[in-house]
């Protein structure tokens, strides 16, 4: 068990706290805004309440005695052997956030940044110590979604990176290593693609928004939970992925020249989406949709546990 900072108690550090906790780690949990700390409290209570529901954390699990409140960011990183920053996706904040946790924590402390788009080495430049900073960075909400990117930049030390795999696997992570610096990493990269071709298609009155979003709710979304898509397209042939290529790759190749890299996503389409997306789940009501989204979660991390990798069936 060690000592774990989770600095910004938004979404994503609220989730972070989960995940830490649940792993049986201690987590002083930062913000701010005294109110975001209190929200992320209530918050906390009912996705534990779930994930006991669920039969993910057990009924007698001491979690939530596991996470406090810091009252200053001092006091968070007092004795932590990690910090998680997950403040505002804003490049001077992150700069200054890492300044100050950095003169506060001892040089063996790993900074962790949640970042989705910026590079550590975009950040780091005004710390005394970059080589114990870097980026992992979750899907939210981390407590459910098990895969974190592990992204240093060139100054880093891999022996701190390699801690940091260690500690994101103890607390039931699915940790990757970035082998070097990409904005944006694997996720927001995969996602981004799939987003401006989304906007692409709505936009240009392909379909509606609802449908698309089926498109991967009742279609390429429900084989992506559990194989990616090199093995897909492996099991797609009789051959495997070579004869998949054989088959479809002149034909993915040449759609993929015709995607739509810099669409212009105008206030009209956004409204359009928002609009289908407000007629399901109001905006107001977006917290409970969370909830929601996240029971789903849990009930497919049942699912996915249960079921066998491959076995040769006949
Ligand atoms: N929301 C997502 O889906 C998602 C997924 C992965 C990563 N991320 C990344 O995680 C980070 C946080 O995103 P979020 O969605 O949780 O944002 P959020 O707006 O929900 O929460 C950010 C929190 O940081 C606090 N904060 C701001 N400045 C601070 C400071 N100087 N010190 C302490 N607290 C401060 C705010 O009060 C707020 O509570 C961002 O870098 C984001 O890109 C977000």
């Amino acid at each position: 068990m060690a000592n774990l900072a989770c600095v910004g108690a938004g979404n994503v550090g609220r989730a972070w706290a989960i995940a830490f906790a649940r792993g049986g780690h201690a987590v002083r949990l930062y913000d701010r805004d005294d109110d975001a700390v209190q929200q992320a409290l209530v918050l906390i209570g009912q996705n534990v309440d779930d994930l006991k529901s669920a039969g993910l954390v057990g009924e007698d699990d001491l979690l939530l005695d596991r996470i406090a409140i810091a009252p200053s960011l001092a006091a968070a990183v007092d004795g932590a052997v990690h910090v998680q920053e997950s403040v505002k996706e804003d490049l001077s904040i992150k700069c200054t956030v890492f300044e100050e946790i950095d003169s506060l924590a001892p040089p063996d402390v790993v900074i962790a940044s949640s970042s989705s788009a910026f590079l550590s080495s975009q950040f780091v430049g005004g710390t005394q110590h970059p080589s114990r900073c870097l980026v992992a960075h979750p899907f939210n909400p981390p407590y459910l979604i098990p895969l974190v990117e592990l992204c240093g930049h060139p100054g880093t030390d891999p022996d701190l990176l390699e801690r940091t795999q260690a500690l994101m696997v103890s607390s039931g992570m699915s940790p990757i290593v970035l082998k070097k610096e990409i904005k944006a990493f694997l996720l927001n990269r995969l996602q981004s693609a799939v987003l401006s071709e989304a906007m692409f298609l709505v936009g240009e009155g392909y379909c509606s928004a609802e449908d698309l979003d089926r498109a991967m709710s009742d279609g390429l979304g429900l084989r992506w939970s559990f194989m990616g898509p090199f093995m897909t397209g492996h099991l797609n042939a009789s051959g495997g992925f070579r004869d998949y290529v054989r088959l479809l790759g002149d034909a993915f190749q040449s759609t993929s020249k015709e995607l739509c890299r810099d669409y212009d996503w105008s206030p009209a389409l956004v409204d359009t989406v928002a609009n289908a997306m407000e007629a399901k789940i109001p905006a107001d009501r977006v917290s409970q949709g969370q909830r929601w989204r996240d029971r789903r979660l849990m009930a497919q991390r049942l699912h996915k546990r249960s079921q066998p990798g491959f076995t040769d069936e006949r």
